[in-house]
């Protein structure tokens, strides 16, 4: 039997429309196909068994890909259960990769996949979320001490990996690819901003254009989040807990305030923090009838649908992807389930952003493999960080000069004169 059942046809049509996704990301990388395949044709990857636990879709099979073109032994898993594209698990499986995971996916079934992840003892973990890493300290102690590497993809892992660091938890070196910033000045603010705000309008077939949106927080992802909203039209609204950041949205514009104050009028409502529960009771009790209701953060936690289950006095699945709970004479409507919007109810971020995040990752990967580093966090060199913006310029026809000798400080004559008075 086939993996998908007794169907042969439908199982070779699903490979095939796997195989087109993945091939349409090969078209739009030139940096994961010039400097990071140029990198990787040194063999060091050969027989390294690295699993990639990223949400399952077309460019992270493309990822997986070309690691595998490499000679390494990849174990491919989904970081969320509600982001597994079947198509790709299909195609991936027909060029005989080891795929753990499968759609439709609840928390119980995705626990038993990264634990099978587990189990087949990766040296190095290409994670998001630091959900693989995590699980494996939790419940596979021997193989965690055998991990030789991990690089994190997302701003919540990479603090995760620093709490593990500062607990004295961390036996091996970590990579925080989100700290490169061809990395998270791209993938978190423009990849992000604009994948959310199309997967909101997608999903619901709603309007951006004098829309009162509420954004709570104001990092990468939030501003990007707010930037897209507002050169659609809309009134954005930031509630953030960091005084600095909150300052900034208010020099960009927004209107900033407390979640309870700014969600009350809002028709639009996404939740970026990277923490859990950003939105909970004390602002179900305000929102207004009809409000919608959207997660652009790493946990599908940020909205605290346990709570509002419990609030509501019934539950329907309308469209799909939007579960509206009825409370009184209010109905409040939830996008995918609160998991990441733009991924489980979108195509995830543009294929040139991820055209850099993955080439962060596959470099960072190598960087892992190839140097000898001490257990703790590291952050990928700048000069690597260079090389994949300078490909990426490189790639549309932008060449950069370096700066003339008379452009240069004259710092150097005064540090002369100083020595030698
Ligand atoms: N959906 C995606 O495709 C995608 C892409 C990249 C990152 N992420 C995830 O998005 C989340 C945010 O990433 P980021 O890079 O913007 O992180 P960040 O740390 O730069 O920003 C998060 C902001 O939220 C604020 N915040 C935290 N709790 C809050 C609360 N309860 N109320 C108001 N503000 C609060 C923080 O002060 C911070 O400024 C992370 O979970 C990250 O992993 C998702």
């Amino acid at each position: 039997m086939n993996p998908v059942g007794h169907n042969t046809n439908a199982h070779a049509e699903l490979v095939k429309e796997g195989i087109d996704r993945i091939n349409w990301v090969d078209r739009h990388s030139p940096v994961l196909n010039g400097l990071v395949r140029t990198a990787m044709r040194d063999g060091s990857l050969e027989g390294v068994k690295i699993a990639v636990v990223v949400h399952l879709e077309a460019k992270t099979a493309f990822l997986a890909s070309i690691l595998a073109d490499a000679g390494a032994d990849v174990i491919a898993a989904g970081s969320n259960p509600l982001t597994t594209n079947g198509s790709v698990v299909e195609a991936l499986r027909d060029r005989g990769m080891i795929v753990v995971s499968e759609p439709d996916g609840n928390h119980e079934s995705w626990e038993k996949e990264l634990l099978a992840a587990a189990d087949l003892e990766p040296e190095y973990i290409i994670d998001d979320g630091a959900e693989l890493t995590m699980r494996i300290g939790m419940h596979r102690p021997e193989i965690f001490k055998k991990l030789k590497g991990v690089s994190e993809e997302t701003t919540t892992g990479t603090a995760r990996l620093y709490a593990m660091e500062a607990a004295g938890l961390l036996p091996f070196p970590a990579l925080t690819a989100n700290d490169a910033r061809c990395k998270h000045l791209f993938d978190n603010r423009y990849g992000t901003g604009q994948t959310t705000v199309q997967a909101v309008l997608r999903l619901t077939n709603r309007k951006m254009a004098g829309a009162k949106v509420a954004i709570i927080g104001y990092g990468y992802v939030g501003r990007g989040i707010a930037e897209y909203a507002k050169k659609l039209g809309a009134q954005v609204f930031v509630a953030e807990t960091d005084p600095v950041r909150a300052l900034e949205a208010h020099f960009d514009g927004m209107f900033v305030g407390k979640s309870t104050d700014i969600v009350r009028d809002a028709s639009i409502v996404i939740t970026a923090t990277g923490g859990m529960r950003a939105l909970g009771r004390p602002e179900f009790e305000v929102l207004k009838h009809d409000a919608v209701l959207a997660n652009a953060g790493h946990h599908d936690l940020e909205v605290d649908v346990d709570t509002l289950a419990e609030m509501a006095a019934n539950v329907i699945e309308n469209r799909a992807q939007i579960s509206t709970y009825e409370l009184g004479k209010r109905a409040i409507h939830v996008l995918s389930g609160g998991a990441l919007v733009n991924i489980a109810g979108g195509s995830g971020h543009p294929v040139e952003i991820m055209d850099l995040t993955f080439a962060v990752q596959g470099l960072g990967a190598h960087h892992l493999v190839n140097t000898d580093l001490k257990p703790g966090v590291h952050v990928l060199p700048k000069h690597v960080d260079d090389q994949i913006a300078a490909a990426k310029l490189s790639s549309m026809g932008i060449h950069l000069e370096p700066p003339r000798p008379e452009q240069e400080d004259d710092f150097k004559d005064w540090l002369t004169g100083i020595q030698s008075t």
